[in-house]
């Protein structure tokens, strides 16, 4: 019976670590059920086994008791201590994506989420992945503060304007699991709903060619009328890299940044991402999605050494697909 009530109202879990946080959270609501009754319990029977009958009776004078004090002392620690060992490995495994994950980028604007894949094709709402892969998402914002949350997956992330955070998850149960936004953003937050669509192997391939790809199962997800899926048009020509060719060059990058190793007035972009940077400061920097954000915006604010701090802002000049599509295609060039 406790086993339902405690965990019949669960998701379901539709990836492994989502099985590693339920087995923390039920290790944590037992701890406190145990406790509770020790406490609680040992409070009532105390109270009624020495109660006193008579008005006016004198209680005993009670002198510590070094053994006792130690005991709750160290019980308690090394109780938190696994805690802390125990949820740290496994929010260490949620935050660390596999180097080979499937990469989608994600952008949340009031009220909707939309995906932006490597093979060029955009979708709103509907977060097409593979199943049995790792999934990594790098994720940004239009306007305010939102929150990337997949109860089935178990993974929740702040998606933040000015910067991008990820996500990753390697789904186990095919079929659509609703997204939430977990971050309240406006009048329709509530209404800030998508869904991952997990595919098997060769409706996976049938999606990503473009093709019909039939139909999914539910995975418990009742979809409303309202919610009917997004098509995600297919006929994408350009590979999300490819479009940040186009906006490299349509921005005029390559006035300064050559990216096949040339000098220019910048540095060059070939094999950069990845790879740490030093700055004439003497500091350095991996180049990841947030410096290359950083260089692009703000470029005085760490000048890579041996450069003139000549670059203008592109803040507000290249909208946040555009920038998506332009990391890509800077992360493509090796
Ligand atoms: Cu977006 Cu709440």
């Amino acid at each position: 019976m406790f086993e339902k009530i405690f965990n019949g109202d669960l998701p379901l879990k539709g990836t492994q670590v989502a099985g590693s946080w339920d087995s923390l959270y039920n290790f944590l609501v037992w701890l406190s059920v145990f406790f509770f009754l020790l406490v609680v319990g040992g409070m009532v029977i105390f109270a009624m086994k020495y109660r006193a009958d008579r008005q006016g009776a004198k209680a005993k004078y009670i002198t510590g008791s070094h053994l006792l004090e130690a005991v709750w002392i160290a019980v308690p620690t090394v109780l938190l201590l696994i805690i802390f060992a125990w949820g740290y490995n496994v929010y260490r495994t949620m935050t660390h994506a596999p180097a080979d994950a499937y990469e989608v980028r994600v952008i949340g604007k009031q009220w909707l989420w939309t995906f932006l894949y490597e093979n060029g094709r955009t979708t709103v709402n509907d977060l097409y992945v593979p199943m049995n892969r790792p999934v990594k998402l790098i994720m940004t914002s239009e306007d305010v503060l939102h929150s990337f949350f997949v109860p089935n997956f178990r993974v929740k992330q702040d998606v933040v304007p000015g910067m991008y955070t990820s996500v990753w998850f390697e789904p186990t149960m095919p079929g659509k699991h609703r997204i939430f936004c977990a971050e309240y953003c406006g009048t329709s937050h509530s209404g800030m709903i998508g869904q991952v669509i997990a595919l098997e192997a060769a409706q996976w391939k049938a999606w990503s060619a473009g093709k019909e790809i039939g139909p999914v199962p539910q995975a418990g997800l009742e979809l409303t009328a309202a919610e009917k899926a997004h098509s995600g048009a297919a006929g994408a020509v350009l590979t999300l890299a490819e479009r940040g060719a186009k906006v490299f060059a349509a921005k005029g990058c390559a006035a300064c940044h050559s990216i096949d190793g040339s000098a220019r007035p910048g540095p060059t972009l070939k094999g950069v991402f990845g790879h740490e940077v030093e700055f004439g400061d003497g500091g350095r920097a991996l180049v990841d999605e947030n410096y290359l954000r950083e260089s692009i915006e703000r470029p005085q604010a760490r000048v890579v050494k041996g450069f003139q701090p000549i670059m203008p802002t592109f803040q507000g000049l290249v909208s946040e697909t555009e920038l998506s599509a332009l990391l890509a295609y800077i992360k493509s060039l090796k």
